[in-house]
């Protein structure tokens, strides 16, 4: 199956890539366990909204709801409003578990990142099919993306905070000796229409709801490397082009196994100093466990290693003022997309198997409740 492969073979690159090292991290300090502040209220003592990606199960199980409802001021919707979920047969859209989400978003006073435009995976089988047999030609495709950008930015116009326009769309560091730096030839959407299609989409999703903050979104590029710097540099001509990029979205999909992103908070800063919007979209930081169920890390030193790195990720983003987003990629382990994704990892969130607080979670409460009180002026002032 086409789209299996493909991600199976991203989530194996991640783990097996030739990923630069990084210096070793130095180990925080255990976090007090006496707070009982949600993290929502704590974020917005600085306007930093913390999100939290929302599955359809988590939505439907009560004990979740509540964390999501009390811990969260903004949601992302996992997988239900990427393309092959919104679109499982063509011309019949499936808006029922996005729209449920919306709801209740608007229930609990949070703000919806939207998530995902333009991305190569998840992608409905009838649009890769009918592409890679023929059935579909080049216009045709350019037409179909076209009409689905409009269609779903419509839909969702006036509700959603941040658009994630475009996923994952630049070579990996891992991959230069392959490729180029720069937008990747291969993936779908550029293989098929070129890399102009990109900020055609940005214009598309503009027209269609001008409100919404549109972001480039990716993985890997939260270190100084060679594909952060071609990101950069490719951002910098799209605005002197006038292409409504407003945000740049780093997913901060975390590993014990390679150190944490050199210049993190410098990398952010230069994106910001061009006058964007960043937000960390996907936050997880994952490690070895015992197994896939228990989730237990395999040394307690590798347990102080992930509650430094979710340290130091929340610490960098509240450095940054125009860091006003900090959303996890799901509440518990159990229902995290790592174990499933990468061999023999896991424990990569804030709440364990049973919803109870995990140290990571005080960790990032002790840092919201600790911060230098510079950092909780002037954020969130701006287009949001
Ligand atoms: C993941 C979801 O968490 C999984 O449930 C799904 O099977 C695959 O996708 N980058 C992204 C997210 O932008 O959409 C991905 O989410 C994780 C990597």
């Amino acid at each position: 199956m086409v789209l299996g492969t493909a991600s199976v073979v991203g989530a194996a690159t991640l783990v097996l890539g030739g990923v630069p090292a990084y210096a070793a991290a130095p180990h925080s300090t255990p976090a007090s366990h006496q707070h009982d502040d949600s993290l929502r209220d704590l974020g917005a003592e600085y306007g930093l909204r913390i999100g939290t990606a929302v599955s359809p199960a988590g939505l439907q199980d009560p004990e979740y709801r509540e964390i999501i409802a009390e811990e969260f001021s903004s949601v992302t919707a996992e997988n239900e409003m990427k393309w092959e979920t919104l679109e499982p047969v063509r011309g019949e859209y499936n808006w029922g578990p996005a729209d449920e989400l919306v709801e209740f978003a608007k229930e609990n006073h949070q703000l919806v990142r939207g998530h995902v435009l333009l991305w190569q995976n998840q992608l409905p089988a009838w649009l890769t099919e009918g592409v890679a047999d023929g059935t579909i030609g080049t216009e045709e495709l350019r037409e179909i993306l076209r009409q689905h950008v409009y269609n779903v930015v419509s839909h969702f116009k006036g509700d959603i905070w941040h658009w994630d326009v475009v996923n994952e769309a630049f070579v990996d560091d891992w991959e230069t000796g392959d490729f180029e730096s720069g937008i990747h030839p291969e993936r779908f959407w550029v293989q098929h229409l070129g890399p102009e299609i990109l900020a055609d989409v940005f214009r598309w999703a503009h027209d269609a709801d001008p409100k919404a903050v549109l972001f480039y979104n990716d993985y890997a590029i939260e270190h100084m490397g060679q594909k952060s710097d071609a990101l950069y540099a490719w951002v910098q001509e799209q605005l002197a082009a006038g292409v409504p990029i407003e945000g740049i979205g780093f997913q901060t999909h975390l590993s014990t196994e390679y150190g944490f992103p050199g210049g993190f908070q410098e990398n952010m800063q230069r994106f910001a100093d061009l006058g964007l919007d960043i937000a960390l979209t996907e936050v997880d930081v994952r490690t070895f466990v015992d197994s896939p169920e228990t989730q237990e890390p395999l040394t307690p030193a590798l347990q102080q290693q992930q509650e430094d790195y979710w340290r130091q990720t929340i610490e960098a983003c509240l450095a940054v003022r125009e860091c006003v987003s900090y959303t996890v990629w799901g509440v518990s382990d159990e229902q995290s997309w790592v174990p499933g994704w990468f061999t023999g990892m896991g424990s990569a969130l804030l709440w364990d198997e049973n919803l109870e607080r995990k140290p990571q979670y005080y960790v990032v409460q002790d840092v919201l409740e600790t911060a230098d009180a510079k950092h909780r002026t002037g954020r969130g002032a701006g287009r949001n």
